[in-house]
Parts: structure tokens; sequence; C-alpha cells
């Protein structure tokens, strides 16, 4: 049960024990045990859960908080608070931490969520956590212990195996620039970013058409932290078909994907959406075990 590190990797399933590729792979990294949680969700939505098996000295808590995000965020912390209350020291790897967005009050009488996650996080024993680009870099400092690791090595090395044409990389927007630029240094390629405005209160995108750069007859990536309800992307991709882009492909770490987003991206002209298995799906085919593994070991 004891492995090199002293590491034990627990995870959540439902009934039936489906690993997602993440943590099994993460586990088979370290050399680390794998001991899946069981999950029972009652009619009233509350979660239980249960490890069988004791944690060792030290375990590694590994959660993605996609939806059902409040769902997925207790069930972290009840299996940290477990591993904890049995002796063992607690790290949590979330590779889609939830609540990054808000990691301030963009309107009077709201609040910086992410603050309060990381204290709850805290108070079940998570001595740290590892997460994968993060969406805003001020969330960050809500935690005091957080290694943010970058997808966009694995992302941009998938890219160059498209066989893209004149590659252009574009970030939907001008939060996005550092993200685009380094995708763009490994692709050797052109970067822009596109000017969105997002209305506050009805969530609604609007990109600007004019772009500053030729895109015709080019191939372009676009390249986001998340996708969530395609928005961004769509608006993106029929502003770049706009103005000449031949081939579009979204790249992005956490495919959230939230009803129809996969359709309405297709629909707007998009060949194909690539994200790591931050979330597992039908789209999260770069696997990030590795570099999670890695990113372990430094904290273990
Ligand atoms: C925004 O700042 C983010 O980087 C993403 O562009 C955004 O959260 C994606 O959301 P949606 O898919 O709903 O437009």
């Amino acid at each position: 049960m004891c492995t090199p590190t002293g590491g034990v990797l627990v995870h959540l399933c439902r009934r039936r024990p489906l690993v997602p590729r993440a943590a099994a792979g993460i586990a088979k990294h370290l050399g680390a045990e794998l001991i899946p949680a069981e999950l029972r969700v009652f009619s009233d939505g509350e979660s239980k859960i249960r490890i069988a098996k004791k944690a060792g000295r030290k375990c590694v808590i590994v959660q993605s908080t996609h939806p059902p995000t409040d769902s997925h965020l207790m069930q972290a912390m009840m299996m940290a608070k477990k591993c904890a209350d049995d002796g063992a020291q607690v790290h949590a790897v979330i590779p889609y931490l939830a609540y990054a967005r808000q990691d301030r009050a963009f309107l009077e009488g709201e609040s910086a969520s992410v603050a309060l996650v990381a204290r709850l996080l805290e108070a079940s024993g998570v001595k740290s956590v590892v997460t994968v680009d993060i969406h805003s870099k001020m969330a960050l400092r809500a935690f005091s212990s957080i290694k943010n690791v970058s997808s966009i090595p694995l992302l941009a090395g998938h890219a160059s195996k498209l066989r893209l044409k004149n590659a252009i990389v574009v970030s939907p927007d001008a939060g996005g620039v550092e993200r685009a630029g380094e995708f763009a240094r490994m692709l050797e390629c052109d970067m822009i970013a596109l000017k969105k405005s997002r209305d506050r209160a009805t969530g609604e995108v609007t990109v600007e058409q004019k772009i500053g750069i030729d895109v015709s007859g080019r191939d372009a990536v676009l390249v986001d932290d998340m996708i969530s309800s395609g928005g961004s992307i769509v608006k993106a991709a029929e502003v770049l078909k706009k103005n000449g882009a031949v081939k579009i492909y979204a790249m992005c770490a956490h495919a959230l994907l939230i009803g129809d987003a996969a359709a309405n991206i297709a629909r707007a002209g998009v060949e194909g959406i690539i994200a790591t298995n931050s979330i597992p799906g039908k789209h999260s085919t770069v696997d990030l075990s590795g570099t999670l593994a890695e990113a372990v070991r430094g904290v273990l």
C-alpha cells in the first residue's frame, strides 16, 4: 500500500468504479496506490462518500469541480476530511478549479467566492492544491499553497500535429493574450487577441468584427482557458470566418461545454474542439496526468 513517495491517491467514483483517466494516470506516474472513494447521492442531492481503505501517511485527493460544481466541491472536501481524520497529510489535485472566475467583487454586493473555496478546502484538511490553468492569477492569492500548472505545452504539442496552413493563434479576448502568446511561440506563428466584451447582467458576448490582421486563407487556433457556454468561441469563430479564415480549431484546458455548446461551436464552423482531461468528456483528449504527477511530486 505504501509507495515510494508514501503517497496514496483517492479519487471519486460513482457506483461503478469508472476511474477518470487523469486520476489513474497520476497514480501510475507516481507509483501510488489508487483508492476509489465510493459515492452515493441521495434523492435530496446530498452526497455521501466512503473510503473503504485508510489512506497512508500522505495522500492526494483528485477531484475536478466541474458541474455539478458545488456537489463536486463538497465531495472533494468530504474525501479530504476523511483522509485527514485518519491521520494523512492531504494534498488536492483539482484540475478544474471552480469559482476562480469569482476572484473579486465585480458588482456592488458580490463577494470573491474563490477565497471562501480556499478557506473551505483548508478547513477540510487540504495542505496544498495543484490546479491547471486557473482562470485568474489573482485567484491564486486566495490559497496559502497552490501550484498552477500550464496545459499550453501539451495543447500546443497537439496543435503542431494538425498540419495547419499558415497558422495563426487567436485569443478570444484581451485577458488571454499571455496564454495565446505562449501557445504561438511554441507553434512559431502569429498571434492576435480579439476584442470581446460581455454584458455582466445578461452574459451576452460581443466581439469586434475588425481584427487588424489578414487571416484570409489561414488556419486559426482559438486558445482559451475554458469553454463554458461556448459563446466566446462561437462569436470569435464567426468573426474569423467573416475575415476569411479557413480551418478553425478551438483548444482549451477545461471543456465544460454546457448544454448545446459543442453543437453551437460546430455550427459556427469550428473543425474540432480539443481539450485536456481536466474535465472528463468526448473532447478531453489531451492527457494531463504526467504534468500533474510532476507537480504533485514537488509537494509530497
Ligand atoms: C473568459 O474570460 C474566459 O477566459 C473564457 O473565455 C470564458 O469563460 C468562456 O466562457 P463561455 O464559453 O461561456 O463564453
